[in-house]
């Protein structure tokens, strides 16, 4: 590799003077404030919390300054903070909201006092407006805290309560600390609590608008801008940001570019079909390269099973999945004559918030630039998911790709326990074949399924009854989620399948799948758990 790999992000929706300055002290959660404020039609920056300095020290004054939560506790010596000095001009100028981390940090900023909670909170939990605060009801909220404020800055005021956190919400003038975390899908009017310390309090006026006619004349002149020449590779994988990547690509680039799809063996039966029908083959590849992603994982030592273990072991899955994607990709461009000059890719904003502090090592294609050493260039780098979604049915893109459900990289290879085998592998692939036809037919309509779902396999013995014999068997488990709009999973609730679908899938998933050694599934499972505490994927 030589020199530092080139990006270039089509600009959209962000701006270095934007009314409202996000400040992420490292919460997953960070980008869903900017996407928040975006829906109440205003435009945000957003800085890393160490960036602090170089904008005070600027003549940018923002009317809204938000801190968005973090993963430390104030209490720790190296937890992410303000200078006094910073604070104080921040206040002068703007009116700031902490959100639950930066709540705190704002809390003891200010002369009050933050401790272990007697009871920390994880998960919903339900809120009472004390005081009102512009149209903000209360309702159910996501806490996510160990800490909390015990004794409040002089002069701030309470404003909702929940029956474990006396200082939900607080504040005064123009300071405002929340513990929960308005932003979130699953937190209930959490955006007219936004709108009002926005609107109301901070005085910002609406500036954004997703026109998307514009959007595409503008972009696509600008693909063809920044690559006026030479061969452009993208990875499809079927998901709709790059879907739609590659559909403006191809309005800029036409023959000159090449898309590739791998089919990496932990895909549902058929997912490769399915690809192949929806983007023809006219400038695609598919390449089949199941044995060799089986035969990189198969040979990884399992840590397991103790949780320590476990985690080890997923982590070195997810890599290799990654390795081997990269190899594939690059060789197969190499065999095909090509010298490309740059790599379209469909990272989103929110995929471009969460990198900022190195929080979530991105997957998209991580490695490729260096291994071409090409150009990346990225299109959707403005756009948050529920804007590529238009965006997808606006270029014309199939429903099935514009609802698509998201599917995380190393596909099946992170929905079982204990080690990845081809066996277990196999049968996950033909069982997810049955749930999504089990999906197609009790809810037709992409609109009314989960916003994702899928099965895992567990390897758990225990006993069935087929025939007049009892015999030891694995279970499956059903997860199935939902989110606002399918726009992020920050959090997630657990999706009510119907009981017609759940006694279908019971049956034909015992009764349809069986291991290559013959073990049978004698038990279906259905998980019930949210996000947080749970994650979606079980690794
Ligand atoms: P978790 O399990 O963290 O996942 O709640 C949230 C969402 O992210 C997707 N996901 C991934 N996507 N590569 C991806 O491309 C990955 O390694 C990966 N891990 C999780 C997951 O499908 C879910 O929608």
């Amino acid at each position: 590799m030589g020199q530092m790999t080139r990006i270039h992000r089509f600009p959209w929706g962000t701006a270095d003077d934007a009314q409202v300055l996000i400040v992420h002290f490292g919460s997953k959660s960070t980008p869903m404030i900017a996407q928040q404020l975006r829906q109440i039609g205003l435009r945000s920056r957003v800085i890393d919390a160490q960036d602090i300095p170089v904008v005070t020290a600027s003549p940018y004054h923002p009317k809204l300054v938000i801190f968005s939560g973090g993963d430390d506790s104030v209490a720790n010596d190296n937890a992410p903070t303000i200078a006094d000095r910073d604070l104080a001009l921040f206040m002068q100028h703007s009116v700031v909201l902490g959100i639950c981390y930066g709540a705190q940090l704002l809390a003891v900023k200010l002369g009050g006092k933050v401790a272990t909670a007697a009871i920390p909170e994880f998960g919903a939990v339900q809120v009472q407006v004390t005081e009102p605060f512009g149209t903000y009801a209360g309702g159910s909220v996501v806490m996510n805290h160990n800490d909390e404020i015990v004794t409040l800055p002089a002069g701030w005021q309470v404003f909702a309560s929940t029956a474990h956190c006396q200082h939900a919400l607080v504040g005064t003038g123009s300071v405002y600390a929340v513990l929960f975390h308005p932003e979130v899908d699953h937190t209930e009017h959490g955006d007219a609590l936004l709108a009002h310390v926005a609107l109301t309090l901070a005085g910002c006026v609406p500036d954004y608008t997703y026109d998307l006619a514009a959007y595409v004349d503008q972009c696509v002149a600008w693909l063809r801008h920044v690559v006026p020449v030479g061969d452009v590779e993208l990875g499809l994988s079927g998901g709709v940001d790059s879907a739609a990547a590659f559909a403006l690509a191809q309005r800029a680039y036409g023959s000159r570019l090449h898309a590739t799809f791998v089919d990496t063996g932990f895909m549902r039966e058929g997912e490769l079909e399915e690809v192949r029908h929806w983007f023809g083959t006219t400038g695609v590849s598919y390449l089949e390269a199941a044995d060799v992603f089986l035969e990189h994982i198969e040979a990884l030592p399992y840590t397991g099973p103790e949780p320590a273990g476990e985690a080890h072991y997923y982590d070195q899955v997810r890599r290799t999945v990654g390795q081997c994607f990269i190899d594939t990709f690059v060789r197969h461009a190499r065999q095909q004559g090509r010298a490309p000059v740059a790599l379209v890719q469909g990272t989103n904003y929110a995929d471009i918030i969460e990198s900022l502090t190195n929080l979530k090592a991105h997957h998209n294609v991580g490695g490729l630039p260096a291994r071409l050493d090409v150009t990346v260039v990225e299109p959707l780098a403005g756009l948050f998911k529920f804007e590529i979604r238009q965006l997808a049915a606006y270029l014309g893109l199939p429903e099935d790709i514009v609802y698509r459900q998201p599917s995380p990289g190393p596909g099946l290879a992170i929905r079982m326990w204990g080690p990845v085998t081809r066996m277990k592998t196999n049968a996950l692939r033909r069982a997810t074949r049955i749930l999504e036809e089990l999906i197609r037919q009790h809810y037709p309509d992409p609109r009314q399924r989960p916003s994702q779902y899928y099965l895992a396999l567990a390897p758990l013995p225990s006993c069935g009854l087929m025939g007049d014999d009892r015999v030891y068997g694995y279970a499956w488990v059903i997860r199935g989620v939902t989110t606002r709009d399918r726009e992020s999973y920050v959090t997630v609730g657990a999706f009510e399948f119907s009981h017609a679908f759940l006694q279908d899938a019971a049956r034909r998933l015992t009764n349809e799948v069986t291991m290559a050694d013959g073990t049978r599934f004698v038990r279906v499972f259905v998980e019930v758990t949210g996000k947080p505490p749970s994650t979606t994927e079980p690794h």
